[in-house]
């Protein structure tokens, strides 16, 4: 199933089509399609929407999983495709856009932008945002602002469409976001500029302007002048000049910047935080419905804002805890669009597991505290594996693999490959492997992980090869203490 359409909060949620009340989304991931799940929030609930979608960059992302140090691993998964196609999802979708919004700015634009840009990716992927936009429009109270970043491959494009949505006189800003780094083609000059379209949803707008510093040559005439600068009219120096549409002074992350987590196409926190400052005040609630690793919302948490986010990619889940934890927002915050894991949701576990195998173990795997992937494989036949340390006092810390395998019930095979696994690639700090399933596991499974034998650890002896239940592998704590 195509990533982008997938709407795990179809077949999981709790409520089905029940509207979301906004006490319900505040400190909350949801993990789904955002299209399913902005249409069940309530309606001006929201003061501020921030969206980094794709932007029809034609490339397939990867994650970057760094494991424990000492055993230098390094995964890269996939994370999210940006390659579009027209289809027959894209069909109905435009004509379901045309029909509703018939001899309205938005079925007037769309259809034009038809005519102009012809049935190909460019318009598979507006007709997916315009539905968005609309969703973004209805959630945003009548104060309420929205960012859209992208870049110039869409940018004129998507500029049209939220004129269509949003009004005209509601456009309030193109941001130009400079940034430095990165490779420079040979016959082009170098792109190196994104724009972020801001719009109000009415002229009752939040804005909290921003300053930045006067030059040295500026500050030095308007301090010789008293205070006044050559157009007459005084500066205050402390304060600083107003904030212009074109900021140079936040770079994009580097590989070697402090604040990259792994995810791709991440954003600086300073970025978000300007924003949310500009457009927003405290206790506001900031939405971000293509959240990637949060940082949104670590900016919204740091200046004292209610955020909720939204990401269809389960492995972020994985990326954020970690953020957030570093941020000390430890637990404090929901998961939803997955199923429950209190009360454990069994049934739903397996469905998905069954249904959506991929999506499952990497929820699972995303779940996990202090789990992190393991080697850049997910596989039909292998599931996909986690590392993650044990506590202990051994001077080399121990590590055990989790093998997350969704599909059917467990097999002997499953085993030997465990086997396998812990025999010739890990070295001796691997010492466990637990097999984890949703399902009952086969009693000649269960005989053959127990003839695996036995390790003492910090002086408890425990199966070298475990299987263990979803529920178990989501609470439990393998029969030793996690570090
Ligand atoms: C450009 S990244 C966002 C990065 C983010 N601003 C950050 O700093 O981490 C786009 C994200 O949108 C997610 N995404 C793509 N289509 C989606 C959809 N239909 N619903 C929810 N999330 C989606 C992808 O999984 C990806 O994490």
């Amino acid at each position: 199933m195509d990533r982008r359409t997938h709407d795990t909060s179809k077949d999981y949620e709790r409520g089905g089509d029940t509207v979301l009340g906004s006490a319900e989304y505040v400190r909350q991931l949801h993990v789904g399609d955002n299209l399913g799940v902005m249409r069940r929030m309530e309606t001006e609930t929201v003061d501020l929407v921030y969206l980094d979608p794709p932007f029809n960059s034609n490339q397939n992302y990867r994650i970057v999983f760094r494991g424990p140090a000492e055993l230098k691993s390094r995964a890269y998964l996939p994370a999210f495709e940006d390659v579009w196609s027209w289809d027959d999802e894209s069909e109905d979708s435009f004509r379901e856009l045309t029909l509703e919004w018939h001899g309205e700015p938005v079925g007037v634009a769309i259809s034009g932008l038809l005519t102009v840009v012809g049935r190909d990716r460019m318009m598979a992927y507006l007709v997916n945002m315009t539905l968005r936009l609309i969703e973004i429009r209805r959630l945003l109270k009548p104060t309420g602002s929205v960012y859209l970043h992208c870049d110039p491959t869409a940018s004129h494009y998507l500029k049209v469409l939220m004129d269509a949505v949003f009004g005209r006189e509601n456009f309030r800003n193109e941001i130009v976001w400079c940034y430095r780094g990165g490779g420079v083609p040979r016959r082009d000059f170098a792109r190196k500029h994104d724009l972020i379209l801001r719009f109000s949803k009415s002229d009752e707008y939040v804005f909290n302007p921003q300053y930045t510093q006067y030059s040295q040559a500026s500050m030095e005439l308007v301090t010789r002048r008293g205070g006044v600068s050559v157009d007459g009219l005084e500066r205050d120096l402390e304060r600083g000049a107003h904030m212009t549409d074109w900021w140079s002074d936040i770079n994009s992350l580097q590989t070697w910047s402090p604040e990259r987590t792994g995810y791709p196409t991440q954003k600086p926190v300073r970025l978000l935080e300007r924003i949310i400052r500009s457009s927003s005040n405290e206790g506001d609630l900031v939405l971000d419905p293509f959240c990637g690793c949060g940082t949104t919302l670590v900016a919204a948490e740091r200046l004292g804002r209610q955020w909720a986010g939204i990401d269809v990619e389960p492995m972020s889940l994985n990326v954020l805890r970690a953020r957030f934890e570093g941020e000390g927002i430890g637990s404090g915050f929901d998961v939803e669009g997955l199923p429950s894991v209190k009360p454990f949701d069994r049934e739903g576990w397996a469905a998905m597991a069954v249904s959506e195998r991929e999506q499952f173990e990497r929820a699972v795997i995303g779940l996990i505290p202090g789990c992190v992937p393991w080697r850049n494989r997910q596989s039909k036949s292998g599931g996909m594996e986690g590392l993650m340390r044990l506590a202990g006092d051994a001077e080399i810390p121990n590590h055990a693999v989790i093998n997350v395998v969704g599909g059917g019930p467990l097999s002997v095979k499953d085993v030997r490959r465990m086997m396998r696994t812990l025999d010739s690639e890990t070295g001796d700090e691997v010492l466990i492997g637990v097999l984890a399933s949703p399902f009952d596991v086969p009693a000649e499974v269960v005989e053959t992980a127990i003839g695996a034998g036995e390790v003492v650890i910090d002086g408890r002896s425990c199966g070298v090869i475990t299987t263990l239940g979803v529920d178990e592998v989501l609470g439990a704590d393998f029969g030793i203490a996690r570090r």
